[in-house]
Parts: structure tokens; C-alpha cells; sequence
């Protein structure tokens, strides 16, 4: 059975199985994805039985800001409704806030065009660490 668990961080470990799938998160370690999950992002969780199948996180104020960040559905789970289930959570989720922003290929801007994102005009910078 598909479960949601919002605002309960999934383990590093069943995130890790996630992250190993996708070329931007794979060479993460299990140390430092345990310490975000520890700073208390507001996160989603789409688990089927004990199986974690989907996770995003917001990290945020609380109040006026938030970014959108490491959406992703297990592979072998794709293309059945999980991300968009995420993304209907995350939106419910990110009400009390002024605005949410994300950063993404630009391949994937159909898909978040699909739940209100639109490309933000005003020039965004980084400060590569
Ligand atoms: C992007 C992702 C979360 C979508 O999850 P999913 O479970 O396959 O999505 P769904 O089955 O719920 O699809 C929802 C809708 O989005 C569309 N969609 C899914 N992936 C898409 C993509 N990469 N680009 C454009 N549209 C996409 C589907 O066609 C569907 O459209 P419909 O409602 O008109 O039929 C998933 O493909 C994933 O984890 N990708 C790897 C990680 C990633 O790239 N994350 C984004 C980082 S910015």
C-alpha cells in the first residue's frame, strides 16, 4: 500500500538507494545526507510498504522563502502517478510560503510547468562551494 509521510525524514540509508539512481546526488555521503536530513527540512515521503519510493524536501524560513530541492521517484517506479502524488504534497505543504523557487534542467521544466512553476525572469547567481 502507497503511503505519504510528510514532515517524518526518511533514514540516510534508504535515501542513499535514491540518490545512487540519479548523476547529481550519486556521489553523496551517507554522512552529510544524514546531517541535511538532521537540520529539519520540510521533506515528503512516498514509501510502499516499508520501501521508500519517492522524497523531496523544502528547505525554508518557514514563512516567506522556500527551494525546492531533490525531487525523485525510484526508478522502477516512474511513469505511475508517484511524482506527481509528490509534487500535490509538496504544494499542500509549501502553502504558508511567499514564494518556493527551484533550480532544474531544462529538460525537466515541462514537468514542473505541469503543477504552476514558471521560469523566473530576475537573474539568479551561485557562489559555487
Ligand atoms: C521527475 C520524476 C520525479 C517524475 O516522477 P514520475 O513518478 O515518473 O512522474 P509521474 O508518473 O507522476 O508523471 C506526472 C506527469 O509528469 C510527466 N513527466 C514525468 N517525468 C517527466 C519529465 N522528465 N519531463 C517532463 N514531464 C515529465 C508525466 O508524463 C506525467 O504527465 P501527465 O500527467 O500529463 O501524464 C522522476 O522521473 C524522477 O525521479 N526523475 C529523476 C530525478 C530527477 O530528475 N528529478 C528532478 C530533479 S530537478
Amino acid at each position: 500500500m502507497i503511503k505519504v509521510k510528510v514532515n517524518s525524514a526518511p533514514t540516510a540509508k534508504d535515501l542513499m538507494k535514491l540518490f545512487a539512481q540519479v548523476d547529481w546526488a550519486k556521489n553523496r555521503k551517507i554522512g552529510d545526507v544524514g546531517k541535511m536530513l538532521r537540520n529539519g527540512d520540510w521533506t515528503v515521503c512516498i514509501y510502499e510498504d516499508d520501501e521508500l519510493l519517492g522524497f523531496a524536501r523544502i528547505i525554508t524560513d518557514g514563512c516567506f522563502r522556500g527551494l525546492l530541492d531533490d525531487v525523485i521517484v525510484d526508478q522502477n517506479h516512474r511513469g505511475s502517478g508517484l511524482g506527481e502524488k509528490l509534487m500535490q504534497e509538496i504544494l499542500e505543504l509549501s502553502k504558508p510560503l511567499d514564494a518556493l523557487f527551484l533550480n532544474a534542467a531544462p529538460e525537466m521544466e515541462e514537468f514542473y510547468a505541469k503543477f504552476g512553476f514558471m521560469k523566473f525572469e530576475k537573474l539568479t547567481m551561485i557562489l559555487r562551494k
